[in-house]
């Protein structure tokens, strides 16, 4: 699929002058979303049971109330005329709609956060207010107008005692338009912006998002506990040297403290085993679902897959999977975990579908053409692939 942008708006571009700078419209930028949901699809998926949603009531401009799922058919009774429907990780129930996310392979993959389905009434929204995330809007059915507003930074004051976040003020308007089917708005992270529906109305927010220092911390820490085999962390074993002054027995010495965390910060800062360590930390940081994976209950058959292939079908990424890689070594990791049982078709493998190619039979066939025994690397192969299949990291169509 083609990228979403503008004809005179190259990835670089973009990058360079809008990527957490400005806010950008693109008419008719994904008409491929056009006619995937209807309303009715999204109310009914927010009432199953594994779904992340919320529901948001508004009765008055300071009377909102807000809903979590599980929801059940009794919440969407009784609703006040302004209310929204929100639904999270809509590529778990989609691939067609998961697909979609090529559309915007100039943003690295690792900071996809997942795509959010909003459903609102003519007068409904969540309110002004402004997201730590960065986010393509999507229109997908009926129309929304979008205002956006001021730049906020975390000191930025939301109302008191509202169970969402949000604000009077957005300051002075820097875009006011009305999105219809196809059309997208890229906002950046800390812009504020207010979409109110002008009928019924189905919006899709594909969300990119960093991993905070609390994050990569809690990851540096998991690696320590498994770190690849090349890591060697002997260096981090070794008790400190330090020089304490006299003072009460049982006191812990503030100054001691400091002194313990500027070594910690001067080992990590030149430690190489720390840089390989960091470099596996931040990618199951950043490959984590925020959402539990789905458990399938169909189980792919492994000739079936043989003659698929053999007679056309392409494996590509499921984009309900965070896939992603380092090299040097090449090292694979999905879903939150570094994949240390691959053999080497298999890293290359899963290395090229992470970068969006598209893989047939022949590419399979050239890839075990280079083990000594290419018959016993493809039957081992085909039976991964199932694995892949069956787990949601491999699509095959
Ligand atoms: C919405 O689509 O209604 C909310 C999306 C957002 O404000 O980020
Ligand atoms: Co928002």
């Amino acid at each position: 699929m083609t990228f979403c942008l503008p004809e005179k708006i190259t990835p670089e571009i973009f990058l360079r002058d809008y990527w957490q700078k400005k806010p950008l419209l693109i008419r008719q930028g994904l008409p491929q979303i056009i006619g995937l949901f209807e309303p009715a699809d999204i109310i009914e998926l927010a009432q199953q049971e594994e779904v992340t949603a919320r529901l948001i009531k508004q009765f008055s401009e300071d009377n909102w109330q807000l809903k979590r799922s599980p929801l059940n058919a009794k919440d969407f009774e009784k609703l006040p005329a302004q209310w929204s429907v929100l639904v999270q990780n809509l590529e778990q129930w989609s691939t067609e709609l998961g697909k979609l996310w090529s559309a915007f392979g100039f943003i690295p993959q690792w900071q996809r956060d997942d795509i959010m389905a909003s459903y609102a009434p003519r007068g409904g929204s969540v309110g002004k207010h402004y997201d730590e995330y960065d986010v393509f809007l999507v229109q997908g059915y009926g129309h929304r107008r979008w205002q956006l507003g001021k730049w906020c930074d975390p000191s930025t004051e939301f109302k008191p005692n509202q169970p969402i976040r949000i604000f009077d003020d957005m300051g002075d308007l820097i875009l006011d338009e009305v999105m219809a089917p196809g059309d997208i708005l890229y906002v950046p992270s800390r812009l504020s912006h207010y979409g109110v529906a002008e009928d019924d109305c189905l919006t899709f927010s594909f969300g990119l998002r960093c991993p905070n220092l609390a994050d990569l911390l809690d990851h540096v820490n998991q690696a320590f506990d498994q770190p690849y085999p090349e890591i060697d962390l002997n260096e981090f074993n070794i008790p400190l040297r330090l020089s304490p002054s006299v003072q009460k027995t049982g006191k812990l010495d503030p100054a001691m403290v400091q002194t313990m965390k500027q070594q910690l910060l001067a080992k990590l800062a030149s430690s190489t085993q720390f840089d390989r360590l960091f470099q596996q930390a931040v990618a199951t940081a950043v490959s984590t679902r925020r959402y539990d994976l789905l458990e399938t209950e169909e189980y792919c058959d492994l000739d079936e897959i043989h003659l698929f292939l053999q007679q056309g079908a392409v494996l590509s990424q499921d984009n309900n999977c965070k896939l992603l890689y380092t090299e040097n070594p090449l090292l694979l990791y999905a879903n939150g975990e570094w994949l240390d049982e691959l053999n080497e078709i298999e890293a290359e493998l899963l290395k090229r579908l992470a970068d969006g190619e598209q893989l047939t039979w022949q590419n399979l066939t050239t890839l075990c053409a280079q083990s000594t025994d290419p018959a016993n690397a493809m039957a081992l192969l085909l039976d991964t692939l199932c694995n892949w299949i069956d787990d949601g990291w491999v699509l095959i169509q």
